[in-house]
């Protein structure tokens, strides 16, 4: 393995697409490595270009604007950090050998459509998911959702965060919850998928890392589960370790591994699965970061940012547990630019906590700015303290 200088002719030269702030702490591991980083996004100064050598800001979704970028900068590695790109080029720039694309560009490619990445797991794979079904039109998504059974879960295949999602109760909320799949969705033909819902006792992200061992064969690893909650698709809280029983972990380890051996390439996916008892359901995968992992960067001495710098530099890493630990969510609250925070220094004199204000330039009411991380001897005290110290940080008008 060999590292350049930045900023000159030996340069490792790496290219985010997407500089939110899961990109912005893997820029700050890569920097410390001596990488360059170039950070992209659709807006300026976004949280990762603030920590990276340069930056551009362009529409990632067209691929003329993204072939002409990648061509104008010739990085060594793409790092995609969202799912909407255009990653029909990304798979041409691979094919090219014009860079290597983070995992692989048919891993980013199959896991930004959920048809790709569900068909993949439960019909070649063979793994348990919830029952589905997929839909372009509302009489596909009415005659579907009555094959399953209500209640159903309706999402666009092409969302994240949960854009667009709805849970619908009975029949009477079809037609809404096709109305607001097609408003949210990507493109203006939608295409939703239509899930069972599955009565989880938890659910977690098992964060898997592919990485280079000292042999160079590419070796896979897991950290300790990650337990969640999300609201309205969207995650406010999480912990490690999760508790769960042995069999249960072990087939969230076999799920994991399969997935991800077969999308290949190195760095770190976020699985996210659903337990039941001892009946595991895969839900879906980010070939990258997850948000729910944010809590890994007071639990472990290498976050999951730290392990996907390494993994994708090729270097070995470790995914050790370090203490319980626990994140909660700090959220904008006001539409305004420029906001400042409060009560950051009380925040922090709660014991064993750390905040991470992500530097957004525009706030919006239920926009993550920021999360407080606490340590504590359990997960149960961690939570309570992480929430506490979230609920200590007030945005104010700037
Ligand atoms: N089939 C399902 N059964 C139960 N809960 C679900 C199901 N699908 C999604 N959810 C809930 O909604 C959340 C978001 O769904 P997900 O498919 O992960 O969408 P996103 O890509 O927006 O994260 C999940 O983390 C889970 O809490
Ligand atoms: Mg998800």
């Amino acid at each position: 393995m060999k590292i350049g200088t930045p900023l000159t002719r030996s340069a490792t030269k790496i290219l985010f697409l997407g500089a939110g702030e899961l990109g912005k702490e893997v820029i700050i591991a890569l920097q410390r490595y001596g990488a360059e980083v170039i950070a992209v996004d659709r807006y300026e100064n976004a949280p990762g270009m603030q920590v990276a050598h340069r930056s551009d800001v362009i529409n990632m979704a067209n691929q003329e604007e993204l072939r002409s970028l990648i061509l104008k900068e010739k990085p060594n590695l793409i790092v995609p950090e969202i799912e909407a790109i255009a990653t029909a080029e990304l798979l041409k720039i691979e094919q090219e050998g014009i860079a290597e694309i983070i995992p692989t560009a048919r891993a980013v490619n199959l896991t930004m459509n959920r048809e790709g990445i569900r068909r993949l797991a439960a019909e070649e794979l063979g793994l348990p998911t919830s029952t589905y079904r997929f839909a372009s039109t509302l009489e596909e998504l009415r005659s579907s959702a009555q094959e399953i059974g209500y209640p159903v879960i309706a999402k666009p295949v092409m969302s994240s965060s949960g854009k667009g999602q709805s849970f619908v109760k009975n029949p009477e909320q079809i037609e809404s919850a096709w109305e607001y799949a097609l408003k949210a969705g990507r493109v203006n033909h939608t295409r939703v998928i239509v899930e069972e819902v599955i009565e989880f006792d938890f659910e977690i992200t098992l964060l898997t890392v592919r990485s280079r061992e000292a042999s160079g064969n590419i070796a896979t690893s897991f950290c300790e589960p990650v337990g969640h909650i999300q609201v309205q698709g969207d995650y406010v809280e999480s912990w490690q370790p999760q508790n769960m029983s042995a069999s249960a972990l072990a087939e969230a380890k076999r799920i994991a591994e399969a997935v991800t051996t077969n999308l290949g390439g190195r760095g770190i996916f976020g699985v996210e699965l659903f337990v039941k008892g001892d009946k595991v359901y895969f839900s879906e995968v980010s070939p990258r970061p997850h948000d729910t992992g944010m809590v890994t960067m007071i639990t472990q001495n290498q976050s999951e940012f730290e392990l996907h710098a390494r993994a994708i530099l090729g270097l070995p890493v470790s995914p050790v547990l370090t203490t319980p630990g626990a994140s909660a969510v700090i959220y904008g609250k006001l539409e305004a630019k420029g906001i400042a925070y409060e009560g950051l220094d009380q925040a922090l004199s709660l014991p064993n906590t750390e905040v991470r204000l992500f530097g957004k330039p525009e706030s919006f009411e239920r926009r993550r700015m920021g999360v407080a991380l606490a340590a504590a001897p359990t997960t149960d005290m961690a939570r309570i303290t992480a929430k506490e110290a979230a609920a200590k940080v007030k945005p104010v008008e700037g």
